[in-house]
């Protein structure tokens, strides 16, 4: 392989990548301060029983990024990388942080898609513009729309599911996407600690061993379930 095709299965590093994340990244780090806006919309959900982030309806976040970091993106990137994963489907795109290290992954491994999908219209564009901008529009399908819609139709088999979504929708989810996941693929769902009582029945789920699958938390970021489809 010549150094060329070696640097073009790198995206990671290509400049205009780079520069798309970096950004993002950065606008991320004022999310605490629009949580601070949210506080009592968040108040009067929770004593309504909901819990966080149900409790706040979806276009009340809509400027709040709430993305992977940069180390669970590289994970994620990884990952994607050691299981030469070219169909991936993602429960949660928002600004689209993390689909911009799926995309680049799956550009690496060689070409295919990453389902993403995001249910509120003004993130939904935005996220779509900056997977373009990145240059990784023709591996991407961001859907607009609730996931247990979107979702019903995907190309199988899929290598990779990412569940970053609200939390409640974490077992749908997987349950509608579980008869096209192939044996050996991985189910990575995010904020396992942040969301621990809210996810302790995905967790179970996945940990119990009747359900298809062997899983194990990661101490990334705030807590990731790692979890092989073993049919
Ligand atoms: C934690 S954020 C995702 C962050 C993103 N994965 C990243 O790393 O940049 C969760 C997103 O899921 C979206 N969402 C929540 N419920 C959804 C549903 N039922 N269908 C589609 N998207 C949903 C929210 O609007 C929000 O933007």
């Amino acid at each position: 392989m010549t150094k060329i095709e070696t640097d073009q299965r790198r995206s990671l590093r290509d400049p205009r990548v780079q520069a798309v994340l970096d950004r993002l990244h950065r606008a991320a780090r004022w999310d605490p301060l629009r949580f601070v806006r949210l506080v009592p919309k968040v108040a009067s959900g929770l004593l309504q029983r909901k819990t966080f982030p149900e409790a706040v309806p979806p276009e009340a976040m809509k400027d709040c990024y709430i993305p992977v970091s940069r180390e669970q993106g590289r994970f994620l990137y990884l990952t994607a990388r050691a299981l030469g994963a070219r169909r991936v489907v993602e429960f949660g795109t928002s600004f689209g942080i993390s689909t911009l290290y799926l995309a680049a992954a799956v550009r690496d491994n060689g070409g295919g898609m990453v389902i993403g999908t995001e249910l509120e219209p003004s993130k939904h564009e935005r996220a779509v513009a900056h997977l373009e901008e990145a240059g990784l529009g023709d591996v991407v399908d961001v859907r607009l729309g609730d996931a247990l819609a979107t979702l019903k139709e995907v190309p199988e088999p899929l290598d990779l599911v990412f569940l970053d979504g609200w939390k409640d929708l974490y077992i749908p989810v997987l349950e509608l996407l579980k008869p096209k996941l192939r044996p050996g693929a991985v189910v990575l769902g995010d904020n396992i600690f942040t969301f621990r009582k809210s996810l302790r029945p995905y967790v179970e789920y996945l940990q119990s061993g009747k359900n298809g699958f062997e899983s194990v938390t990661l101490r990334i970021s705030d807590g990731t379930e790692y979890s092989c489809y073993l049919g």
